[in-house]
């Protein structure tokens, strides 16, 4: 008799559950935030019927949430920017690698971890911003013009523990070298006109308010600014000439954003379907205009005035896998130029 009441109590408690097994759904960790990933997911449920839970968060916390959950984290899919923070997601044992015929054929092989980990969806480039009253677009071709001394005092810079500047020196590394890297790091730290501080779109502003005369920033803050609401904004972007550098022979450094199936993902296969369904054209040109980026898929094409007018360029094809593997290497030159 006093069996029964617990009995119940289990099957109470099982019985949510068998009903929650058997709905599809697939749990995604995201640190993007842009309103247009709604489509995303709404597309992806339309065309497989496969429901979407996401929970939204700060890379590091998202990360330690992971790590905290372990094995019985709910979490099928972790997206986030930067191939540099994928690579640390990566390095933690986050991920499992996948293996897709979809994925393999659509993304192309500079954009995604060669080992399946994890697949970059959109690309990202980071420019030079330049005064255009003061700067002429032809005395910046590459990123390595930035090391001459007639740029002493005219440079804009955020901190080198940013993701995206740890990401630079790791392209800088792999296509200079490590002596030639640190050369340059020194002599770019000498030519700040202030010591880092903000974000992108902090030094875009000191460029055009004349506080320095070049910044390195990515691409998309000054979409943003150009396709600004607010005149203030656009005033900013009308005062910046924009160039799209080489580096060292090659193309312009690129980073993606990007994801990859949790290592205990409960729902593997609709992560898979879902990965899959972000690189089809529809999924392309909504994850990538959300943030005024480049579909990685050649065929996808978005329409966004600011990336037309920055045009065709060459992108540097190192796999971006490289930039995260670089970025130990990276901080140490950073902090022996002194570039804090
Ligand atoms: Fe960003």
């Amino acid at each position: 008799m006093k069996i029964r009441p617990l009995l119940l109590l289990l099957a109470a408690s099982l019985l949510p559950l068998a009903s929650t097994a058997q709905e599809k759904v697939v749990n995604i960790y995201s640190s993007r935030h842009y309103q247009t990933d709604e489509a995303l997911y709404s597309g992806f449920t339309k065309r497989t019927g496969i429901k979407v839970n996401r929970i939204e968060a700060g890379e590091d916390a998202l990360i330690q949430r992971i790590r905290n959950e372990g094995a019985r984290s709910p979490g099928d899919v972790l997206i986030t920017v930067d191939a540099g923070r994928l690579w640390r997601a990566e390095e933690l044992g986050l991920f499992q690698p996948v293996r897709s015929a979809v994925l393999e054929s659509r993304i192309p092989q500079a954009f995604r971890e060669p080992d399946g980990q994890w697949f970059g969806f959109s690309m990202r480039a980071r420019l030079l911003a330049y005064n255009k009253a003061r700067v002429r677009a032809d005395e910046l071709r590459r990123y390595e013009d930035l090391a001459d001394a007639k740029w002493k005092g005219r440079i804009c810079a955020r901190s080198s523990t940013n993701i995206y500047n740890l990401s630079l020196m790791g392209a800088l590394i792999d296509r200079l070298g490590e002596a030639k890297a640190q050369s340059w790091a020194n002599a770019v730290r000498a030519n700040l006109a202030r010591e880092p501080k903000g974000g992108d779109t902090d030094q875009l502003k000191a460029v055009a308010a004349g506080e320095c005369d070049v910044a390195i920033s990515n691409h998309y803050y000054y979409a943003r600014l150009a396709r600004s609401q607010k005149p203030d904004d656009r005033a900013v972007a009308e005062k910046l000439g924009v160039v799209l550098p080489g580096l060292a022979g090659s193309g312009t450094h690129v980073n993606i954003s990007g994801a990859g199936v949790l290592k205990h993902a409960p729902n593997r296969d609709a992560a898979i379907r879902f990965l899959e369904y972000l690189s089809s054209d529809e999924a392309q040109r909504y994850f990538a205009d959300g943030n005024n980026e480049w579909p990685v898929v050649p065929s996808a094409r978005v329409t966004n005035p600011v990336l037309s007018a920055l045009g065709e360029f060459q992108y540097d094809p190192i796999n971006v896998a490289v930039l995260g593997r670089n970025q130990p290497l990276a901080q140490k030159i950073f902090d022996r130029a002194g570039w804090k």
